[in-house]
């Protein structure tokens, strides 16, 4: 059996932990309102994680210090015994979904040996995935996403026009849009949820093949960790509106600000990716309740082996 610096035992309790949060957020999906779904999500995390014997050390959370009362960027967490881990979250990754009570709201969390992954801080993130079986720098960053078309269609033998792209629905990406459509690309918006974007670039039934576009930094790290557990490729960059969010980015170590950062920059050693659904969507089903017990299905993917499983759990339900 491969080897992992992190016991299984602390990967079984990360399952437990998003389910957790999936089901509290869930408990408020329709409600129409964003914070109050994202704060039980956190409170279920944040419970679920102390419990953990572990140092735990959050490097992507929900903010800084003074921002977030809870799960900020190098809060501890964890019984403050057992092996030094690294940990990035994102307990409602769609929290106008939810509120909405709209599909593919998820709640995220992935670990890493202590220093292992970004520390960054809550920025934009420009992104570019594909999923596995293409040679490394196939697409890059640095290129347009018309030439990332066309390479891609070059390497999988189609031509730009069988090449799907995933963007979010933002004014922002109106120039890469016109980009891909220049070279008949097929282009997919999502409305939110960059993370299953990304996962889907690994998944052929998805149909998807690239994603593209500026996302959230926190979820761009959540998504590498997936991606270096099921395969892929991804290179992305920090985006920084103003000088507070430059000077945010050096406050917590970071000194090359335009630095292109490959997948094993993300994410530089083993690592373990937990999603559970909220809401139904394409990755995954979304919590449900029945006759006194509450269903979740969570996709946990382990870099040490390359495994990828889908679990169902099915518990009572507490009052
Ligand atoms: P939240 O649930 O935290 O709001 O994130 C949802 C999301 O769509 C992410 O998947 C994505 O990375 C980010 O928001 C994009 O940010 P913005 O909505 O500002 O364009």
């Amino acid at each position: 059996m491969a080897e992992t610096r992190i016991p299984l035992t602390i990967v079984d309790a990360m399952t437990r932990v998003s389910e957790a949060a999936a089901i509290a957020a869930y408990e408020l999906s329709g409600r129409g309102d964003e914070k109050m779904a994202d704060q039980a999500a956190v409170d279920a995390m944040r419970t679920h994680l102390n419990a953990i014997e572990m140092r735990g050390r959050i490097v992507i959370g929900e903010g800084e210090r003074d921002e977030a009362p809870m799960l900020y960027i190098g809060e501890e967490v964890g019984t403050g015994s057992g092996p030094e881990i690294d940990i990035a979250l994102d307990p409602l990754e769609g929290t106008t979904l939810t509120a909405k009570a709209m599909g593919n709201a998820l709640a995220v969390i992935a670990i890493a040996p202590r220093g292992t992954m970004l520390f960054s801080p809550d920025v934009y993130m420009e992104k570019l995935a594909i999923g596995p079986g293409f040679d490394q720098g196939v697409v890059s960053i640095d290129a347009s996403p018309a030439e990332n078309v066309e390479a891609l269609a070059k390497a999988k033998g189609v031509t730009p026009r069988e090449i799907t792209v995933c963007v979010l629905d933002r004014p922002r990406h109106l120039n890469l849009i016109e980009s891909l459509r220049s070279v008949d690309a097929r282009v997919v918006m999502i409305t939110d949820g960059d993370v299953a974007g990304v996962i889907n670039t690994t998944d052929p039934s998805t149909g998807i093949d690239m994603y593209l576009g500026q996302g959230g930094a926190p979820e761009g790290v959540l998504a590498a960790a997936a991606l270096k557990c099921i395969g892929g490729q991804m290179e992305a960059r920090l985006v920084f509106r103003n000088d507070e969010e430059r000077a945010r980015a050096r406050r917590i170590g970071i000194t090359d600000l335009n630095r292109h950062y490959k997948l094993n920059d993300l994410v530089q050693d083993e690592t373990v990716f937990c999603a559970t659904g909220v809401t139904k969507g394409g990755l995954l089903d979304g919590v449900s309740y029945s006759r006194g017990q509450v269903e979740t299905q969570t996709l946990i993917m382990t870099s040490f082996d390359g495994a990828t499983r889908r679990v169902r759990t099915r518990r009572p339900v507490r009052v």
